[in-house]
């Protein structure tokens, strides 16, 4: 089969590795790509985001089989519609389903009417009804601008200030553009947290291994959101037990929630989870593997990924074994100085000796003048698998130490966090 992917960051890069080592995929395309990607895929310079160019891309190139999309943005604007519509073989949700992820008011009034455990909240499109809440609410809160912001829409404040000040950025400076029209306030939750994913076909789900990812730009939880710099897997507090409520409280009731609205998702559906005093809560819905999960997840993959895709799509996940590996595998990103604010492109890349087995995933590479430049915020994960998250850890940072670029930065503390959590 020949298989175009949709996308260019580190998560496409690890799902083009997973594809060449299935034997039935023969060539894979990547719209648009990435240097690292572009050394495994013919790259395909159309803006995905167009997807009515996309569809005609499709169209007129006889040989694709099957298209995954990988990100957000093309699976709100309805590309899987845009392409089924055609006739082609698709992986990721249509719009109506993507909208778990594309709007927050619409996944907390789900949570509501399904009784899938999540933070208690309030809604709002006025200026002057959001402020009045937060001058009164209880302290931190947490704000959230509904659309996607490419996962910096969300603001912890831990004083009533900072609440005010965030309200004000979103809704009237519009900080996050239109997504800001609307913002959820949201109760603060507290315990750890884990991206538990799950493949589903609408009538069965799937879960894969777990893993945790590092929002914060710097080392220790400070700075700003960002898309994630880092991930381990597995969370070591998610076991049996914890897998188990997880399944028969939210994953369950998440699948058939979005049948009984008529919004039937097929794809990769992203539990956010919280671990609180009260049971496993949703912090939030994506509607597609997240980055850099995918980079510890799909490393740990035994069974053929192009072969769930297929049977996700042919609605038959309930006949397909999904094997993972034991062990642990650990992601540490390479960020543009500056990233997630403004930041230089265009620095050259360097490496010395990376041991064999570790795994490169590229975000932001480009290829200019025969060398490998940044292109990106996030540029780089550096990932590597070990019998335990330590042992992963500890292989990762040596080959990290290895690359350089100018203005690099990176967290040190990657696999540390929930170290001396009890485990389950
Ligand atoms: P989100 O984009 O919704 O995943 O939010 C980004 C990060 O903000 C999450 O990974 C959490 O660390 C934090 N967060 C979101 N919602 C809450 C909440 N209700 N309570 C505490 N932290 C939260
Ligand atoms: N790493 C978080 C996300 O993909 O949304």
């Amino acid at each position: 089969m020949n298989v175009l992917v949709i996308g260019n960051g580190g998560r496409e890069h690890a799902i083009v590795q997973a594809l060449a080592s299935s034997p039935k995929v023969d060539k894979i395309y990547a719209m648009k790509g990435n240097a690292g990607i572009g050394e495994i895929a013919e790259l395909v310079n159309v803006d995905y985001c167009d997807i009515k160019a996309v569809g005609d891309w499709v169209d007129a190139h006889k040989e694709i089989d099957y298209t995954v999309i990988a990100p957000d943005d093309p699976l709100a604007l309805g590309l899987a519609d845009e392409l089924e519509n055609r006739g082609h073989r698709v992986f990721g949700p249509r719009k109506n389903a993507a909208i778990i992820e594309a709007s927050k008011a619409f996944s907390k009034e789900l949570m509501k009417k399904y009784n899938i455990p999540t933070a208690k909240y309030e809604t709002f499109s006025s200026y002057e009804e959001a402020k009045a809440y937060v001058e009164v609410c209880d302290i931190p809160v947490v704000l959230k601008a509904d659309g996607l912001a490419l996962g910096k829409g969300v603001l912890i404040c831990k004083t009533r200030e900072e609440a005010l000040d965030g309200v004000k950025e979103m809704m009237l400076d519009k900080k996050f553009g239109s997504a800001g029209n609307k913002i959820v306030v949201e109760e603060f939750l507290e315990g750890p947290e884990v991206s538990a994913l799950a493949f589903t076909d609408g009538k069965t789900i799937k879960p894969m291994i777990t893993s945790c990812d590092h929002k914060r730009a710097k080392t220790g939880d400070e700075g700003l959101n960002t898309g994630g710099m880092g991930t381990f897997s597995p969370a070591p507090f998610y076991g049996e037990k914890t897998a188990q409520e997880v399944m028969e409280k939210i994953m369950i009731p998440t699948m058939n929630a979005m049948n009984a609205e008529g919004r039937t998702f097929k794809g990769v559906l992203y539990f956010g989870l919280m671990k609180t005093k009260d049971g496993m809560k949703v912090i939030e819905y994506n509607s597609r593997f997240g980055d850099p999960e995918t980079q510890v997840i799909l490393p740990m993959l035994k069974t053929d990924l192009m072969e769930i895709f297929e049977a996700v799509t042919d609605e038959r996940l309930a006949d397909l074994d999904i094997q993972w590996e034991s062990g642990a595998c650990v992601c540490v990103v390479l960020a543009s100085g500056g990233y997630p604010e403004a930041y230089e492109k265009g620095k050259e890349i360097t490496f010395g000796d990376l041991d064999d087995d570790v795994i490169l995933c590229h975000a932001g590479t480009a290829m200019k003048e025969g060398k490998l430049v940044t292109s990106g915020g996030r540029v780089l994960g550096v990932c590597a698998k070990g019998s335990d998250v330590e042992s992963a850890r500890k292989k990762a940072y040596k080959n990290v130490e290895k690359i350089r670029f100018d203005g690099m930065y990176y967290r040190t503390d990657i696999g540390i966090k929930y170290r001396d959590i009890e485990r389950e």
